[in-house]
């Protein structure tokens, strides 16, 4: 196979913060002597109260995992407060409305404020370090406030996402037990509301632990009032005071909790820590992104996943930089919106979804062409892999061919970037993230679990701890160490596969376990099936992830009925009703087929492999089917796909 390759561009070999042989003198330091190399890091992008007496103990055996033992620091004034005597007046956060005409900056000074005052709130309110304390928030700068004012107090947040239902919501408050949520009355993306403060109450009906919802006036929509638990976010701030003690936190206290889809059961709390999850979110906002002073920043990700938390909040403001935050859709006025944003507000660094780059590739160039973008330097893909096609599209129509792509692979697991090339030290191969960042050392392992040596391909996992790494599943260790520590002992494994070329670029294929990556979005097939069989006429479900032109994956759900029921498009229409109550509209199943019976082994276990292959349309390869206790199905499934 012969690959396209982009080298750096002159300009940026030249000055880029990192060069090549800067990147491999600093990589080989990384791995040969990480203690070292984290230690100078950290004295670097860091301002610690106190320094640590150990760099980093771990055991992967144990998914026992520490960084900067002893060290104290405060996240709220590593991202706000040490700036203030530079860049007191300088502009922290572009807001940018969900309506073209809305939008904010907010000065250092005035985030200082902001958080300080909200902070205090959450005080006077119980709230102490350690407690949990539940985000429902649209993208609007008091979510940025809010996550900042729990650090402040050494809370532990855990947003959750604005798309998702009351269920989801009740389940994610319940399982990390937080007391107060704060959320909004309504959301407005792409000209419509979105109900959060009606899902949120419905949520709260079965959360008896939370005894404050704190609610910013968004569109002023109509919303019912609980006095006992409500109150409104902006009164409760103008009465607090503006300066607040930042409470120091050990480098491995709990920052927060981010919950994750994987292959079984309910979601995970991933829990991160403080001193090395904002350590390593700055360090590669800056490499990757090869920020400068005075640069504006634009990462699109919501902050309900954990791009929005590491290159929106975390890393920029560590930085200094001013970052900046869009409340609607790439689509909404229309499809040129991303590029009106970019020429409005000078947009150095724009970093996007392969999902979005598709969607606005498929409505034409004319809606990229009629805007300047010529402030634009590094662009960005990150939450699945880009296809060729659309890698070449967003470098030679958005970028105009001066931008070079940073292909970001990682994890809400990993904190952090850890696969991507760099904009000065790395050429790029489109639809491969590259290489490894500092510190990362990525292995492919065969089926029995050996290393592969050189160009080859398997399962993709890590070899040692890096500091962003996360540290368990909230209130369940045993379950972090039987999903990433226990398919290969001695490892953490990341769930995706990968290919290695000879030039030892990474190529990731794809989750290799049962879980959907649908427009960047982490889903569970289980959590999608679980949804299905809720309704009282369906006996069995089963879900796969199918190629989907804009979503990458799409969901495919075969469903059989319960004895008696009969099929209809009212019942398609209601089992996708339930997914969007059960979880949220991102888990709406694209195609539902009625399947009289599913392929089963003899023992019972559904072949998802054959299911697999049938959504993709890949009849020729089914494989080998006479283990099936009634290869028959398989024939009525493939005579009754849907087409699309
Ligand atoms: C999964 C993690 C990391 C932030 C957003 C998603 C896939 C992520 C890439 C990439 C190929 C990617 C992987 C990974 N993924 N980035 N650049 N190339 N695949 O975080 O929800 O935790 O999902 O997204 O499959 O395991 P997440």
């Amino acid at each position: 196979m012969t690959e396209q390759v982009y080298p750096v561009p002159a300009e940026l070999k030249r000055d880029a913060l990192i060069d090549k042989d800067r990147y491999q003198a600093l990589y080989r330091q990384s791995v040969e002597d990480p203690d070292t190399f984290w230690a100078e890091q950290a004295e670097e992008f860091l301002t610690w109260q106190q320094k640590w007496h150990t760099v980093s103990k771990s055991d992967l055996n144990r998914g026992e995992v520490a960084w900067f033992l002893g060290g104290k620091l405060n996240v709220s004034v590593n991202c706000i407060d040490r700036h203030l005597a530079k860049r007191a007046e300088q502009t922290a956060i572009i807001w940018e409305g969900d309506d073209p005409a809305d939008d904010q900056l907010i000065s250092y000074q005035q985030l200082h404020t902001e958080v300080c005052r909200l902070a205090n709130v959450l005080r006077e309110r119980g709230v102490k370090k350690g407690d949990r304390v539940c985000l429902y928030m649209p993208m609007i700068p008091e979510a940025c406030y809010a996550m900042l004012a729990c650090t402040r107090i050494g809370a532990v947040h855990s947003v959750v996402f604005g798309g998702f239902s009351p269920d989801a919501l009740k389940d994610r408050i319940n399982d990390a037990d937080c007391q107060v949520l704060i959320t909004a009355d309504e959301g407005l993306r792409g000209g419509k509301k979105v109900p959060l403060k009606a899902n949120a109450d419905k949520a709260l009906a079965n959360c008896p632990n939370v005894h404050t919802c704190l609610v910013v006036k968004r569109t002023g929509g109509d919303i019912d009032w609980n006095g006992k638990r409500d109150i409104w976010y902006r009164d409760a701030v103008e009465a607090a005071p503006e300066q607040c003690e930042p409470e120091w936190m050990d480098a491995e206290d709990p920052l927060f909790i981010l919950y994750t889809s994987g292959s079984t059961g309910q979601p995970k709390g991933v829990l991160h820590t403080t001193g090395g999850y904002l350590l390593q979110a700055a360090m590669t906002h800056k490499y990757v992104f090869d920020y400068r002073e005075g640069e504006v920043y634009w990462c699109t990700a919501d902050v309900g996943w954990v791009t929005g938390h590491s290159y929106i909040v975390y890393g920029p403001l560590a930085n200094g930089a001013t970052s900046l935050m869009f409340e609607g859709v790439p689509t909404y006025p229309d499809a040129s919106r991303c590029w009106q944003v970019v020429d409005k507000h000078g947009v150095n660094s724009f970093y996007t979804a392969p999902t979005a780059v598709r969607a606005l590739m498929g409505a034409g160039d004319e809606f990229v062409t009629r805007t300047s973008r010529k402030s634009l330097r590094i662009l960005g893909s990150v939450g699945e892999p880009i296809n060729p096609e659309a890698w070449e599209w967003y470098y030679r129509v958005v970028g105009d061919e001066r931008s070079p792509i940073m292909d970001t692979w990682w994890q809400t697991e990993t904190g952090a970037h850890m696969m991507t090339p760099l904009p000065g030290a790395i050429d790029l191969k489109p639809g491969s993230c590259t290489v490894p960042f500092f510190g990362v050392q990525p292995v492919l392992l065969d089926a029995e679990g050996n290393e592969v040596e050189g160009a080859g391909e398997g399962s993709l996992a890590i070899k040692a701890s890096w500091p962003s790494q996360l540290r368990t599943v909230y209130g369940d260790h045993q379950r972090c160490i039987d999903t990433y520590y226990s398919t290969y002992p001695g490892y953490y494994f990341t769930g995706d596969g990968a290919r290695r070329d000879a030039d030892g670029y990474y190529w990731i294929t794809g989750r290799v376990d049962d879980v959907l990556n649908v427009s960047g979005h982490r889903m569970g097939t289980a959590e999608v099936e679980s949804a299905l069989v809720l309704h009282e006429q369906v006996a069995e479900a089963a879900v796969v992830g199918y190629p989907h032109d804009i979503k990458g994956q799409g969901i495919y759900a075969y469903v059989t009925l319960m004895e008696g029921a009969e099929p209809s498009d009212e019942l398609k229409k209601a089992l996708i009703q339930q997914c969007v109550q059960e979880i949220g509209a991102i888990a709406k199943p694209d195609i539902i087929q009625w399947a009289p019976g599913l392929p089963k082994t003899r023992s019972g276990k559904i072949m998802r492999r054959i299911l697999r292959k049938i959504a993709a349309n890949e009849l020729d390869s089914l494989g080998d089917t006479s283990t099936l206790a009634d290869p028959g199905v398989v024939d009525d499934l493939i005579g009754n796909r849907v087409n699309r």
